[in-house]
């Protein structure tokens, strides 16, 4: 027996981090929040018959929101890591990604991340680029709010290299018309997207369905194609 309303589904409070193109980001026009896991995680709604509210938070507010329950889920582009799983639970994996160097256009002394040595970096503050970032030795890391702050950072002059999701970095570049910077080297990590939740949470399963339905039905693949055209 529910103890919901009989004719509302549950609603789900879903955080985010939306300036983080493509994966959620503001429509320049309306101002909506948009990008693939603002279209997964609807379609997921949708499979799970769950009503989805957005909540928007800086990145490094998301998992404490989880920890006191202030928000139900979210989908921010988190990596699924061993140090973060200590404290939320996620959902299987749905996106491959990994960190990027990012350089100025006429950079020739930064190939891998062993240049980054003694260099200035920017990334955003609690993520997996500001992480691996901090075990550099004798690099200057500076944080920002948002990876596009750390992106103009580097186009000012102002650091040596950002190191940030590759996937992101690179549709800056290339969808987005960010100039005078490009993409050096191999990817550093190889990271796992995951839906953050908050320890014992009642979703986790109709999530992990939902997700398990859209990739086997081409719903998935609809979001995908949708931002990773090519
Ligand atoms: N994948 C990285 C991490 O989990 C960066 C995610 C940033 N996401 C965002 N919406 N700003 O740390």
């Amino acid at each position: 027996v529910s103890t919901m309303g009989q004719d509302s589904p549950s609603s789900l409070k879903v955080a985010t981090e939306p300036t983080f193109p493509p994966f959620e980001m503001q429509d320049q026009g309306t101002g909506e929040l948009t990008g693939f896991d603002i279209q997964l995680m609807k379609a997921i709604g949708e499979a799970a018959e769950l009503n989805i509210e957005f909540i928007t938070l800086p990145f490094d507010g998301i998992i404490p929101a989880l920890q006191s329950n202030t928000v139900d889920a979210a989908i921010s582009g988190m990596t699924i890591t061993a140090e973060r799983a200590q404290t939320v639970s996620f959902s299987r994996p749905y996106f491959k990604a990994g960190l990027a160097i990012a350089v100025q256009d006429n950079n020739t002394n930064i190939q891998s991340f062993a240049d980054l040595e003694g260099k200035r970096i920017a990334v955003q503050i609690g993520t997996t680029g500001a992480q691996e970032a901090s075990t550099i030795e004798g690099a200057t890391v500076s944080s920002f709010d948002s990876a596009s702050l750390a992106l103009q950072e580097l186009i000012n002059g102002k650091v040596d290299a950002v190191v940030n999701d590759g996937p992101v970095t690179l549709y800056a570049i290339k969808e987005a018309g960010l100039q005078g910077v490009k993409v050096v080297g191999e990817l550093v990590t190889e990271e796992y997207y995951g839906i953050a939740l908050p320890k014992d949470s009642p979703y986790l399963d109709d999530i992990n369905n939902a997700l398990g339905l859209l990739i086997q039905n081409g719903g998935y693949r609809e979001v995908y194609q949708t931002w990773f055209a090519g």
